[in-house]
């Protein structure tokens, strides 16, 4: 069932162009999804400037591991989330590993955007270890997140290609510019509740509803093509 309103809690660390990029792409698209609230574990990320331009709550949760371990920071950060209702947590390069208890909290409702095509190059510096592995195809990942490190039922993935020349900024900047498009179109299309987690034994998947492959403007169907 498609809600009135559909609230989505952003998670940053740092620029925050994902988030800059889904709050542009759901007003233009008229949705019921609002990114309601930006949640940042820094006081100087980039991206809480920009919420607030725009009129949307933020909140730090600094992370002071002096006197919060990553359990504790997690807990408080859980406390924080879960007070502004969420109906999708977007991780959108949050630098923080959230852990079983954060996920238990919010159950299939937190997705990850990662600038790689999983499971290939999980963790840091994907685009340079890409670039280093000599792939030809890079991109990046929308899935869900699981307790594993970038890892979870996928939910949509956009390639790029690596070209003769490519260092890491400029492999970077056309990941990120797919990441941009990808992102927005899979939070749409789980806001619509067409996408849909299916578990079968220990594993899970994500099932995209038939729709999407004839919608132009999802562009989820662009699996394994351009964006
Ligand atoms: C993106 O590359 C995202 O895939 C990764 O962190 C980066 C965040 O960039 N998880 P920005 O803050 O959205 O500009």
């Amino acid at each position: 069932m498609v809600k009135d309103r559909y609230d989505i809690v952003v998670l940053i660390s740092g620029r925050g162009s994902n988030l800059r990029a889904l709050v542009k792409h759901l007003q233009a698209a008229n949705s019921a999804a609002t990114v309601s609230a930006v949640v940042s574990d820094r006081a100087d990320a980039a991206g809480l400037r920009f919420a607030e331009e725009e009129g949307i709550p933020t909140c730090v949760v600094p992370r002071n591991s002096k006197t919060l371990n990553n359990q504790e920071f997690n807990s408080v950060l859980a406390d924080a989330v879960n007070r502004l209702k969420p109906d999708l947590v977007v991780l959108a390069g949050f630098m923080r590993i959230v852990t079983k208890e954060f996920l238990q909290r919010f159950p299939n409702k937190v997705v990850n955007i990662h600038p790689s095509l999983l499971p290939a190059f999980r963790g840091l510096h994907a685009q340079r270890r890409a670039l280093e592995s000599g792939v030809r195809l890079a991109g990046c990942t929308v899935h869900y997140v699981a307790e594993e490190v970038d890892a979870g039922p996928i939910i949509a993935q956009a390639a790029v290609p690596v070209l003769p020349g490519d260092d890491e900024d400029s492999l970077g900047e056309r990941i990120l510019a797919a990441e941009h498009k990808l992102l927005p179109a899979a939070v749409l299309a789980i806001s619509e509740g067409l996408v849909t987690i299916e578990h079968s034994g220990k594993s899970a998947k994500v099932r995209l509803d038939a729709s999407l492959s004839t919608d132009p403007d999802a562009k989820l169907a662009s699996i394994g093509g351009t964006l």
